[in-house]
């Protein structure tokens, strides 16, 4: 027996996952977004320039291919898609400004598994790009927070929103952080040992209590922000509180990947255990990584949308899931009868009814065992007699009334 490679699922019934995708594609169209997409493979150089060469993503978790000959480059699964939708945005020359997209799709990190976390998994991306003003983020968080609380009716999450800054804020609490992180040397962790020499910001994500009670009386970003960076931060604030939308400040809030300035937010609930945030994001800039002479702010965020179905599975009963189509199951009682089973069960298809043949012959008791099982609505039966006078027997599986209708007219009697 073959199994499935580590950290990936089959997913037997996608009734869930695609309901909630058709709503927040509709969403979508109600903000103005455009979907568009992008391919699953891309030079490894995309991800090495964008997402930071000392994060965990880049060093540790990229499936890379490495090229088969000296002419070509090393190609990588997507392990996101912001990237590749800035990519885009320069390769095909667009012009929009701000361009409003989004996409959805596999992505692809080599981490180790458990609840929640796997090495495919799907995200919901969505990106504003070439937006200067810090207002695009208030409206960015308040479409989500509508998606989730309005939409989807989730009302166990907590919304953690920092800033950064920008590359000259972040320089100086740099400083100021590792001149604490020196002090407190002796007690931190190896890793955060590690982190505080190549990516500092990161120790703020260290899952050690120790750690974190030392960090709780570090230096604060927004702290040593400048006088513009500080005014954005408060009135992103301010407009968050206009909009209604409930936010906690999180100082350690970091991110993971290096393109993000400014903005950073995350949408997380406890109810998803170790591994609770089930969309994040922020403002960032990515132009003159991907190779363009003039920077710019651009703001997104990513759904993982297997989080989000675990969340949405508990609250699933408040949501109008369509209903799955009645479905009518046809029963030939012999070899005999199969054929004009077929040709009935085309009819009705042909009118948009849903229609499924028993092919298998088995006794009649087993075979309406297995019509219930399917969760027929009518059982349609057609025997000797049915096949010589031109009729069905329609058994209704609620009410268990049978009537025999004319084949001809079972399709307005359906
Ligand atoms: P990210 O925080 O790396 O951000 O991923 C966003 C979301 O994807 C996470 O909050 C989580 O729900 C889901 N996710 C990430 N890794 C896994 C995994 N191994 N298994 C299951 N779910 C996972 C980004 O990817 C950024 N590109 C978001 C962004 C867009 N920022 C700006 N624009």
């Amino acid at each position: 027996m073959i199994n499935r490679v580590k950290g990936t699922q089959d997913i037997l019934n996608l009734k869930l996952h695609d309901f909630v995708i058709s709503l927040a594609e509709k969403h979508m169209q109600i903000y103005n977004f455009t979907k568009i997409e992008t391919p699953i493979i891309e030079y490894t150089k995309l991800f090495t320039r964008s997402l930071g060469e000392q994060t965990d993503v880049v060093t540790k978790e990229m499936f890379t291919i490495p090229p088969r000959n000296e002419d070509e480059d090393s190609i990588t699964l997507r392990p996101e898609a912001t990237a590749s939708t800035m990519r885009a945005y320069f390769e095909n020359n667009v012009t929009e400004k701000p361009w409003k997209t989004y996409s959805y799709g596999a992505m692809f990190r080599y981490e180790r598994p458990q609840k929640g976390r796997w090495r495919q998994f799907e995200q919901f991306n969505i990106e504003v790009i070439n937006a200067p003003s810090i207002m695009h983020d208030a409206q960015f968080i308040k479409m989500l927070d509508v998606f989730f609380s309005e939409k989807l009716n989730i009302n166990s999450y907590v919304i953690k929103l920092n800033f950064l800054g920008k590359i000259e804020d972040r320089k100086i609490f740099k400083d100021k952080l590792y001149e604490f992180l020196s002090k407190n040397e002796s007690k931190i962790c190896e890793t955060c040992k590690e982190r505080k020499e190549k990516n500092i910001l990161r120790v703020f994500d260290c899952k050690s209590e120790t750690c974190q009670k030392i960090y709780a009386n570090s230096p604060k970003l927004t702290n040593y922000l400048s006088e513009k960076s500080l005014m954005e931060w408060n009135s992103l604030l301010n407009t968050l509180d206009i909009l209604s939308v409930s936010y906690v400040v999180d100082h350690k809030l970091v991110r993971g990947l290096d393109y993000y300035n400014k903005t950073v937010f995350e949408f997380s609930s406890d109810e998803l255990g170790a591994q609770n945030a089930f969309c994040g994001g922020g403002r960032y800039n990515l132009a003159k990584e991907i190779g363009e002479k003039e920077e710019f702010d651009s703001t997104g965020c990513a759904i993982g949308m297997g989080r989000l179905l675990m969340l949405v599975e508990k609250y699933q009963n408040n949501l109008a899931i369509p209903q799955e189509k009645a479905i009518n199951i046809i029963l030939p009682m012999s070899e005999q009868q199969q054929e004009l089973a077929l040709l009935l069960a085309y009819n009705l298809q042909s009118n948009n009814i849903c229609a499924d043949v028993l092919l298998d012959t088995a006794s009649m008791t087993n075979m309406m065992k297995k019509a219930n099982k399917l969760g027929a609505k009518n059982v349609l039966i057609l025997g000797e007699v049915e096949q010589e006078k031109g009729t069905v027997t329609v058994k209704n599986m609620q009410t268990g009334k049978s009537e025999t209708v004319k084949q001809t007219e079972v399709i307005k009697y359906l």
